[in-house]
């Protein structure tokens, strides 16, 4: 079982998939790919420190964003990937991939759907004031942060807490998910149908 993991910046959870996919605790799968959109991010470095190919790309060599995603969807038929992980990838994707991987493309997203989607929803949760956030994993769709939830962790938000310190939870939170999210999917847990998700945790 093969997926890509598309990712723009840090990369931990790009870093904390390897890892599982190292341990077995991918549920069998391997990380064939990383696609990044941002020569300078980190994660490409830590890529090329775990040994995974990458295909990184400058959105502006292109002429169109169907004109990359086209190409991307090459690479990734190549490579026979099974399933999409879009892991803090800043770009809304276009039908080119959307339609073509639809139930085979996750996201996760840190907050509890529908609350706080887009960018920046940990600074949005604490605006807001609420008490209780999380993370989210699901499938991907046309729009953005609306597609079929897989997976909810919630997180409290406790009194003092900062940017950081709830950044920093919702990263732990999220290294232990993904991966786990990503097993079930190896193991042939998860089925879409329209909008509605079934995990069933044994298989058949
Ligand atoms: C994560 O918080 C994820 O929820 C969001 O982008 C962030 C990516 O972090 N979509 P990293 O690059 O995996 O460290």
């Amino acid at each position: 079982y093969r997926i890509a993991v598309f990712a723009s910046g840090e990369g931990s959870n790009f870093q904390a998939l390897a890892e599982a996919a190292n341990t077995g605790a991918l549920g069998g799968a391997e990380l064939a790919l990383l696609v990044c959109d941002k020569p300078s991010a980190s994660v490409v470095r830590r890529a090329e420190q775990l040994g995974i190919p990458a295909f990184v790309f400058n959105p502006k060599d292109y002429v169109s964003r169907e004109a990359y995603e086209r190409e991307i969807v090459m690479r990734l038929e190549e490579l026979q990937v099974n399933l999409v992980v879009l892991a803090g990838y800043m770009r809304l994707l276009t039908p080119v991939l959307v339609e073509r991987y639809r139930g085979r493309l996750i996201n996760i997203h840190p907050s509890l759907l529908p609350a706080f989607p887009g960018k920046d929803a940990i600074g949005q949760a604490l605006d807001y004031g609420v008490r209780v956030s999380g993370v989210t994993v699901h499938f991907v769709d046309e729009g953005m942060d609306t597609g079929p939830i897989i997976a909810q962790r919630a997180i409290n938000i406790v009194s003092g807490e900062t940017s950081e310190s709830f950044s920093q939870a919702v990263h732990g939170v999220e290294r232990e998910l993904y991966p786990e999210v990503v097993s079930w999917f190896a193991q042939g847990f998860v089925k879409l149908d329209g909008r509605q998700v079934t995990v069933s945790r044994t298989s058949g």
